[in-house]
């Protein structure tokens, strides 16, 4: 049987998850908290990534080296940047870019080095599901979304993540960064820490990547207030409905 990994930084994001977990052993590897254990007839490897690119490139490769799983799957929050995407929304990430990665004139701005590429591409299958899932998860989920002040209007996108070691909380920050990426021929919808690391990690080992994030903050100015209380009250239970009908949209092989 495959074992799925389901990645997210904080705890906050996949506490609903961990709930639901059942024959669940916990086990600490490179200094992280993982639990194996079944989700809706899968095998599955709970994992939490912390913050930023390197800390998630760390608990990729030990999903991957330690526990052996077949795919990874990464819920969790973002800044949303592109134009209608808005607080309580969900993005599917087709594509990832790191948006701090310069090392010009050498190579072009954006761009990997050695790779000859600046865009990691997500699995179109696992991310077909992944998205599915979202609609299912998002119509179906009841009383917790019912009850906040987002879900009323919550819209579903798919298209570029863009990661880096910033949080993003200025609107003129976020202008710049925007500008700059679009100058580079990138337009991204939504921006986080982790996502392209892992995106990164996969594509080296062929491991098939899905991710989805729901915006939590719009990366502007009021973006470190939105964050956590987005991430105390209402992260978990997004993950909770959307990774459940994921799981159960899966095929099990
Ligand atoms: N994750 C959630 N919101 C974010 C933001 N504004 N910047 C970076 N990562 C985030």
């Amino acid at each position: 049987m495959t074992t799925t990994a389901i990645l997210s930084a904080l705890l906050e994001e996949q506490q609903g998850l961990l709930e639901q977990l059942t024959n669940p052993v916990q086990l600490t590897r490179a200094g992280r908290d993982f639990w194996r254990g079944e989700l809706h007839g899968h095998r599955v490897v709970l994992g939490l990534s912390r913050v930023g690119k390197v800390a998630a490139a760390t608990t990729a490769t030990t999903l991957i080296e330690a526990f052996g799983v077949n795919r990874i799957v990464f819920t969790g929050v973002a800044g949303g940047v592109g134009p209608g995407v808005q607080v309580g929304d969900v993005v599917v990430a087709t594509e990832f870019v790191q948006h701090d990665m310069d090392a010009s004139p050498i190579f072009p701005r954006y761009q990997i080095p050695l790779y000859d590429r600046s865009r990691f591409a997500c699995d179109e299958a696992l991310s077909a599901i992944l998205l599915e899932a979202v609609h299912a998860g998002l119509t179906g989920a009841g009383s917790h979304f019912e009850q906040n002040k987002w879900h009323a209007s919550a819209s579903v996108h798919s298209g570029l993540i863009a990661s880096g070691d910033r949080f993003v909380s200025g609107a003129s920050e976020s202008r710049v960064l925007q500008e700059a990426l679009q100058a580079g021929g990138f337009i991204p919808l939504a921006v986080e820490m982790e996502g392209a690391a892992v995106a990164q990690v996969c594509f080296d080992y062929g491991v098939p990547f899905a991710a989805m994030r729901t915006i939590s903050d719009r990366a502007d100015d009021q973006a470190h207030v939105d964050f956590p209380q987005f991430v105390t009250e209402v992260a978990r239970h997004y993950a909770q409905a959307i990774i459940g009908q994921f799981l159960q949209l899966l095929p099990k092989k």
